[in-house]
């Protein structure tokens, strides 16, 4: 259980990210929601979804919001509340909002495990809320993945196995199973322990293998459930900075679930805000910070500035810098 971290795997990283984001295509211009990454195309689009938890959902006409209100009132939840946001190839997009704000719900639905009330998604210009049963298991088995914050490993197989376990499924052959899956290892620093069962790893080590996971099966879209939550804050930070080295490296496009704005500015090429189901804001860190849409968020931004100043003001000291006259409020229209 106290296996030491690899130390091999936390490189020299930036108190803010601009060496990682450099690497990244483009890196932040200081431009709004669109910016340069307008020509990039879009990965995700969420439209107006919705998911309240009641029987009959699908019934509940989410138009209506009378209709909304008289399900709310008979003990429905309505845990996305009309959601629409558009993620782009290659980028960070990072979900930031309090406990039981709707966050797991958005990202569940994303792939169906929870069904959404209504509203559409679509996965590389794919309709994912018409899929039949058999192109769901499809799309989830070749164009997503997701890493949990429990790390869902399977106990009795080995690292390696429970790496390739994804591409099992899927019906790879054995040998391209263990050379994606070993590849894979090597990328997060845990070759050596291929063997290993999980129990033998420490919580950092085994969110590693739940990273190595997801990254061998090759998907276009990556979801991310709060996957650093449950870690002490360094090994936290030490699997930050692997996240953005990785992702200079293979340009996925991330989903990215936190309940932390620290980590979500770090993280994030883009946030979107949550709040009781809505978004209530989207935009750069530098636009949310400076920018932010209500008193929520300018609650959350608050501690940020206070810890920042706190730790000699040297916190994401770049999201802090003017933003240009095109930079916008990032408000949601
Ligand atoms: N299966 C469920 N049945 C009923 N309510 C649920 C269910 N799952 C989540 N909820 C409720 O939906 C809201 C959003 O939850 P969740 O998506 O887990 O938020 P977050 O991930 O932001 O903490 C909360 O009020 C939660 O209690
Ligand atoms: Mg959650």
């Amino acid at each position: 259980m106290t296996a030491p971290t690899p130390t091999k795997a936390a490189p020299a990283v930036p108190a803010s990210r601009p060496a990682a984001t450099a690497a990244r295509q483009g890196g932040r211009d200081g431009r709004g929601d669109g910016g340069s990454d307008g020509r990039r195309p879009v990965l995700l689009a969420v439209q107006n979804l919705w998911k309240i938890y009641a029987r009959h959902h699908r019934r509940i006409d989410v138009r209506d919001p009378e209709a909304v209100a008289r399900a709310e009132s008979q003990g429905a939840v309505v845990a996305v509340r009309d959601a629409t946001l558009r993620v782009r190839r290659g980028e960070i997009f990072v979900v930031m909002g309090l406990s039981g704000s709707g966050k797991s719900t958005l990202v569940r639905c994303l792939l169906r495990l929870v069904e959404p009330t209504a509203g559409r998604i679509l996965v590389d210009g794919e309709d994912v809320t018409a899929m039949d049963a058999r192109q769901l298991t499809a799309f989830r088995r070749h164009k997503v993945a997701m890493v949990f914050q429990h790390y869902g490993l399977l106990p009795h197989r080995t690292v390696l196995e429970n790496v390739a376990f994804g591409l099992r499924l899927r019906g790879e052959p054995r040998r391209v199973q263990l050379e994606r899956a070993r590849a894979a290892l090597a990328r997060v620093g845990l070759e050596k322990w291929a063997d290993r069962h999980p129990a033998a790893l420490s919580g950092g080590m085994r969110q590693r293998v739940g990273i190595a996971r997801a990254l061998a099966r090759d998907a276009d879209l990556l979801l991310m459930d709060e996957p650093f939550s449950g870690l002490d804050p360094l090994i936290r930070r030490e699997l930050q900075d692997e996240l953005l080295r990785l992702q200079a490296e293979l340009h996925k496009t991330i989903v990215f679930i936190t309940h932390d704005l620290q980590e979500a500015l770090r993280l994030g090429d883009r946030l979107a805000i949550m709040r009781a189901g809505r978004i209530v804001q989207v935009g750069r860190p530098r636009e949310i910070i400076q920018h932010p849409a209500d008193d929520y968020v300018r609650r959350f931004v608050r501690d940020v500035r206070e810890a920042a100043a706190l730790a000699g003001g040297t916190l994401r000291a770049a999201a802090l810098e003017p933003v240009g006259a095109e930079g916008g409020s990032g408000l949601v229209p």
